[in-house]
């Protein structure tokens, strides 16, 4: 195809477009820049593939752009705390006081109930039949896979490990829209210096297998005195065709399809729903949606629970709620499908469009890289490769 570029000032730029949860005291706040960027993007939205542990855990180098001294996430024990998931962090109100965030992660308006059964050209499904814009690796809310928060008590980004990090809330069928709110359990306050929280998203398919995490310096606030600690957490369990198999209690981050530490066992075959196995912060492996309750050391069952096993050293607190059931009803494309979303950018002329920065060459993910031409002069055409 012919890209039609009307100014010499055209700057190409690959953009993956996938996502990230913006929000205070987060890493990364400007890509893996120390120089204020309200347009980043690159980098921080990579997706994490194939990598090594140091490069995927906390999205690498990320872990060496922290918050500003004294900037927070604030968590409230019992309570919900909202986040920013946009593909450029000039889609969200962090940047350019807000005025180019819409309620979407990609900056662009769209149906209230959008997905692959809404015709829209100036949107068309990628090439594996999913959404292209925003690219959330699902035809809609009703298929995507789930996103989640983990915390670390032990703070120091330096030792801070996987084996520290407990998924503390799980909201279903995310990523869909710009705004997030998870819910959040009865977690104890955090030492002097606050938590570590992270962010993470495992895809169900649609495009290439993959995993998203990130980092926040984050504080845990209204915690009650005598809230439990979090209990030492286990890697989840493959347990999507037997709930009785899943792992109870604390769970570790999943991790996948990375060249090292990957933690969930996958089975053989193909999955319920379709495609090779993916697990996601869903039931296929354990994850119910909302506050995980079951995370805290205990022997007091408050709940509705009945006798519990009081010698366990972690036992659960209070399990039930929802679970995502419908969130395991995607139809996947295979895990090595070649992922051709498109670029969060419109295929009309657009003026002043925000561009995403460009993706370093040391992230190896293969997701397909969307040329996008863009003028300082404020017009460009862009054409797609695809
Ligand atoms: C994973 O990375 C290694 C080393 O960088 C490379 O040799 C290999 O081809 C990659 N595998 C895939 C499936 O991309
Ligand atoms: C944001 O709004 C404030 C107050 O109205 C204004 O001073 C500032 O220039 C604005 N910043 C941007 C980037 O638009
Ligand atoms: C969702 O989209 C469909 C198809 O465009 C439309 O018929 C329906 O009214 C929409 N529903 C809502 C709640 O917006
Ligand atoms: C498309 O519509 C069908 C029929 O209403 C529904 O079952 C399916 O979940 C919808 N798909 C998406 C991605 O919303
Ligand atoms: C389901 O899992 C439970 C607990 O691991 C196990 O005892 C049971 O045999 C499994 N059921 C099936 C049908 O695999």
């Amino acid at each position: 195809m012919t890209i039609l570029a009307a100014s010499i000032l055209a700057l190409a730029v690959g953009s993956q477009a996938h996502q990230v949860a913006w929000s205070k005291g987060m890493y990364c706040k400007n890509s893996n820049s120390n120089v204020d960027s309200p347009n980043a993007a690159g980098f921080i939205i990579d997706p994490l593939y194939n990598l090594t542990t140091t490069d995927w855990f906390l999205h690498g180098v990320c872990r060496n752009f922290p918050p500003p001294a004294g900037e927070y996430l604030n968590v409230p024990a019992n309570g919900k705390f909202t986040v920013e998931i946009a593909s450029n962090r000039a889609f969200t109100t962090m940047s350019y006081n807000g005025t180019k965030a819409t309620d979407w992660p990609d900056g662009k308006v769209h149906p209230n109930n959008w997905s692959t059964n809404v015709s829209d050209p100036n949107f068309p499904p990628s090439s594996v039949g999913c959404l292209g814009s925003p690219n959330i690796h699902a035809h809609g809310s009703v298929d995507a896979a789930g996103t989640a928060f983990a915390i670390s008590y032990n703070n120091n980004i330096n030792t801070v490990a996987m084996t520290d990090f407990t998924v503390f809330t799980v909201l279903a069928n995310t990523p869909y829209k710009r705004l997030a709110t998870y819910s959040v359990p009865n977690l104890p306050a955090c030492p002097s210096g606050g938590c570590l929280c992270a962010w993470a998203w495992v895809p169900n398919g649609c495009g290439q297998s993959n995993i998203y995490m990130n980092a926040y310096r984050c504080q845990v606030t209204g915690a009650s005195k005598t809230a439990l600690p979090v209990g030492k957490p286990q890697v989840p369990v493959w347990c999507q065709t037997n709930q009785s198999a899943c792992l109870k209690g604390p769970k570790q981050m999943i991790v996948q399809w990375q060249a090292q530490g990957n933690n969930v066992v996958l089975p053989s075959g193909m999955q319920q729903g379709g495609g090779w196995p993916s697990p996601n912060y869903n039931s296929k492996v354990g994850f119910t949606a909302g506050a995980q309750t079951d995370i805290f050391v205990s022997t007091t069952v408050k709940s509705t629970a009945t006798s519990s096993a009081s010698s366990a050293k972690i036992t659960s607190s209070a399990s039930t709620t929802t679970t995502a059931s419908a969130v395991n009803a995607a139809i996947t494309t295979g895990a090595e499908a070649s992922n051709s979303l498109s670029a969060e950018t419109a295929t009309g002329t657009v003026v002043s469009e925000p561009s995403d920065t460009v993706v370093p060459s040391s992230a190896p993910p293969r997701d397909t890289m969307i040329p996008v031409m863009l003028t300082i002069t404020a017009i460009f055409i862009l054409s797609s490769f695809m």
